[in-house]
């Protein structure tokens, strides 16, 4: 069974383009928890442009499932995650023009720094996953930094699958680079989860990954519940990736 990680990020979206207090992500997460999802995600970004401060709170009083949150190393945001204690975070990196998480963190290079927050956050009982490329250098020193898992960046992925017809070889290249990833990722005993960009067609081949073990999932399923609701939304991509 691969897990279900509902990204709700964009209900909060919805919310602050007019700074009103609904759709309440409160209740959204409780439709996604009822609808079968394994876990809600949200990022709490350090220029707050959707899920902010209280949100996390709110979310974690009243969550039976797994609550996860998406988050930058920056001190304060680090200080919030060891308050609130979710029951897992994922370092991501950040920038502030970017509509949306755009790459990989860079552990290789920045080993030290992000050891020392990890240890951190596994003293306050804190799962940490690393979004990661799929590059076996990377996932070497998420390894040897202490991650419980990693995140695999599926997002080249996701944009190649939109134009797979122009770009098959490449298409199946960077599946394969994920693979290989997840492979050596699984030998070194780390959780695998994969998010970014997919959605309800691209998801399949990804599935069949060995131990796959969490998808986090969000644009995708907030943009089909616009038409269908939130809990079909949520329930057709339970039953897709686990079909
Ligand atoms: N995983 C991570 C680490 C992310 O940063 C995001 C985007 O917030 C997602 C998964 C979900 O991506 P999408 O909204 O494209 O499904």
């Amino acid at each position: 069974m691969i897990k279900l990680g509902v990204n709700i990020d964009h209900i909060a979206t919805i919310r602050q383009a007019r700074k009103e207090c609904f759709p309440s992500v409160v209740s959204a997460a409780l439709v996604c928890q009822k609808a079968g999802a394994d876990g809600i995600t949200i990022h709490l970004r350090e220029d707050r442009r959707h899920i902010q401060d209280e949100d996390v709170y709110n979310i974690r009083d009243v969550l039976q499932i797994k609550l996860n949150l998406e988050m930058s190393t920056s001190k304060d945001i680090v200080e919030i995650a060891l308050d609130a204690k979710p029951d897992s975070v994922c370092l991501v990196p950040e920038k502030r023009e970017e509509l949306t998480t755009e790459g990989g963190l860079d552990v290789k290079n920045n080993q030290q720094e992000l050891s020392e927050i990890i240890l951190k956050l596994k003293n306050s009982a804190i799962t940490v996953s690393v979004f990661v490329e799929p590059d076996i250098a990377q996932i070497q020193s998420s390894y040897e930094i202490g991650a419980d898992a990693v995140e695999l960046h599926t997002g080249k992925y996701a944009n190649l699958f939109k134009n797979s017809t122009n770009n098959f070889d490449v298409l199946q290249e960077e599946l394969s680079r994920i693979y290989n990833a997840s492979t050596f990722a699984v030998k070194k005993g780390l959780i695998l989860n994969a998010g970014h960009g997919l959605d309800y067609d691209n998801c399949l081949p990804i599935c069949k990954i060995p131990d796959m073990s969490e998808f986090n999932i969000g644009f995708a399923i907030i943009a089909r519940a616009v038409f269908e609701g939130l809990e079909n939304a949520v329930k057709n991509m339970k039953e897709l990736i686990n079909r």
